[in-house]
């Protein structure tokens, strides 16, 4: 008898925890005797036919190393090559593809309904699905940010200098909240709530007075009121062709030039995706996997699986493919901010 066959991709920047969907998905099919189809480097590997044969061997004790065992990339949709997309997946005689990806991966795809059955993971480091509370390596990159800040209040101390850390997070500052809360870092600004200069200098003279240094961490997409987001560069091709990057700097160089406190900045770019995931995202992904697997094995197809109330669960996959789910500006992190004393804006 042949074997069920169900394909598995990775699309979109990379997150800790990309390896722990992999494992848990794979060893739940592989127990009940799929096989499955690694597809190499997101879209690119149904274009250019490049697939990993999943075995329980490749996949054991991956959960905890950053990257993807099957690569990824965020350069590529399938815009204008549908026909062939359609033609090379269905040469895989797969009965669906579970995708681990953000929003770039989810939209290439949304145009095959009925095509290439799907069950979605949602991924990011940037926490901006729509439909899911959390997303997974979103724990961990927010713990990169509360190390850097932890450590980097010392030697802004030992110098009386002002530290400002840039994070990621496009357009939405969930990293920036969750990593500077989680440090108690002196100021957050955030994308979604555009700050004021005078304010923000006013903030930092009144610190000036008391404090020997200070560490900002500052969201790749904030920006003063009245002020353009920074664009760093843009990848040509890409779902989401702008980089966003170089606030920290800029305000590093505005506030020397404005009250002579020496600054320095810091870009931790990608080391937030970088590190092996938190116990939290482990968590996250296991169940996550496990519960993908068994929607497939189920034929429930056209499904995301999401985390809400505090579980996991599924829904329509539409759900996680709304516009990027930013911070509200009445959230309780932001209420817990301001009762700390921690600027926002
Ligand atoms: O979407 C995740 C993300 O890490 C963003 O926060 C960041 O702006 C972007 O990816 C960086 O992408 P790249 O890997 O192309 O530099």
């Amino acid at each position: 008898m042949t074997k069920k066959r169900i394909a598995l991709l990775t699309g979109g920047g990379d997150a800790p925890g990309l390896n722990g969907i992999i494992e848990a998905v794979s060893l739940t099919l592989l127990k009940q005797n799929y096989e499955i189809v690694g597809i190499l480097d997101g879209f690119e590997g149904i274009f250019a036919e490049k697939f990993l044969d999943v075995t329980e061997e490749r996949v054991r004790n991956i959960h905890c190393e950053a990257g993807t065992l099957l690569g990824t990339s965020n350069k590529m949709g399938t815009d204008g090559r549908e026909e062939e997309f359609l033609a090379k997946f269905a040469k895989l005689g797969v009965e669906g593809l579970i995708a681990a990806g953000g929003d770039g991966t989810f939209a290439g795809l949304s145009k095959f309904r009925d095509k290439v059955p799907l069950i979605g993971v949602p991924k990011t480091i940037d926490n901006d699905l729509s439909g899911t509370e959390i997303t997974f390596g979103y724990d961990t990159a927010c713990s990169v940010v509360a190390e850097a800040v932890d450590a980097l209040r010392a030697t802004a101390h030992a110098h009386k200098r002002v530290i400002l850390v840039e994070v990621m997070g496009r357009t939405a500052g969930w990293i920036a909240l969750g990593g500077g809360l989680a440090s108690f870092s002196d100021v957050i600004l955030l994308p979604e709530k555009p700050f004021s200069k005078p304010k923000l200098l006013e903030f930092l003279k009144e610190k000036q007075k008391t404090q020997r240094g200070l560490v900002l961490v500052v969201s790749e997409g904030a920006h003063a009121s009245g002020e353009e987001v920074l664009v760093a560069h843009r990848v040509k091709g890409s779902p989401q062709e702008e980089r966003y990057g170089g606030i920290a700097e800029r305000l590093a160089r505005w506030i020397e030039s404005e009250m002579g406190w020496e600054s320095r900045h810091v870009v931790l770019g990608h080391l937030q995706r970088a590190r092996t995931p938190t116990t939290t995202d482990r968590f996250l992904t296991l169940g996550m996997g496990v519960t993908a697997a068994k929607l497939a094995m189920a034929g429930q197809w056209y499904k995301a699986v999401v985390y809400r109330e505090g579980r996991i669960t599924s829904a329509p996959i539409a759900d996680v493919m709304g516009p990027a789910r930013r911070v509200n500006l009445d959230h309780r992190w932001l209420d817990f901010a301001s009762t700390l004393g921690i600027f926002t804006g």
